[in-house]
């Protein structure tokens, strides 16, 4: 079994140490070392699992180590992504096992998570550290780019791009073809009919700017 750290100990954290020790009833996969987390004392511990530091405890680690990082904002992913340069680090992609993830040829970059119930079907690509959580379904040649974040329920129709660092929020549909610019945020519940400009968010349906946002 590989040793295995969870960074993040909050909600998502919890629900994918959740995960992890399903995947392992099934079939042993990880050896849970712990989580890692900024804002929880060091020597807590968080659902029986202790909390080992932060980033700097991480960058500590002298053996091989593989890493998880289920934080929902993207921005916080990413920069807790840079800062682990640590090289007995690697970053694990999850599956739990009722994801259906399609085609064999469907593409999943490192660190990506993709938890329960997930369909997702062909000519799909799924970038480094993006999150598929709890639900979703993906269409055909979605492509979903590094450090998104698909929360629960979403329905992503065909040929629809997903922009790098982009948060899609729970229950929001997106129509086929269309394009999400990168850091933009769809709100829970969205109908996207129109493509979502970079760093801009929508919410409504149909998905129109923020007004507060414009
Ligand atoms: C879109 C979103 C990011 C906006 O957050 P925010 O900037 O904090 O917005 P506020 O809560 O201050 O709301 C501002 C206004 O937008 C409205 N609004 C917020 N989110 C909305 C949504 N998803 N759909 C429709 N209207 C929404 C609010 O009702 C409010 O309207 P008002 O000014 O008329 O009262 C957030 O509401 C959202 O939907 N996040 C996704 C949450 C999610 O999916 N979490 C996953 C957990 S697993």
């Amino acid at each position: 079994m590989k040793d295995l750290a969870i960074y993040g100990a909050g909600g998502l954290g919890r629900e994918m140490l959740l995960m992890v020790r399903q995947i392992n009833e099934k079939n042993p996969v990880w050896n849970i070392k712990g989580f890692f987390d900024d804002a929880k004392k060091k020597g807590s511990v968080t659902d029986g699992i202790e909390v080992l530091g932060n980033s700097a405890d991480v960058n500590r680690l002298s053996a091989p180590i593989e890493v998880i990082v289920p934080i929902a904002d993207p921005k916080i992913r990413s920069i807790i992504v840079a800062s682990i340069v640590n090289a007995n680090v690697s970053f694990a992609a999850a599956f739990h096992y009722s994801a259906n993830l399609g085609d064999m040829a469907n593409k999943f970059g490192k660190g990506c998570l993709v938890t329960a119930n997930c369909v997702l079907t062909t000519g799909i690509s799924v970038g480094d550290f993006a999150i598929i959580n709890l639900a979703c379904t993906v269409g055909h040649d979605v492509q979903i780019g590094n450090f998104a974040s698909l929360m629960p329920g979403c329905h992503i129709s065909g040929n629809v791009a997903i922009g790098e660092g982009s948060f899609i929020g729970t229950g929001a549909v997106i129509r086929q073809g269309i394009t999400i610019g990168d850091h933009a945020i769809v709100g829970a519940g969205a109908v996207v009919t129109r493509n979502v400009d970079s760093r801009s968010t929508v919410v409504g349906v149909p998905a129109r700017p923020m007004k507060s946002r414009v």
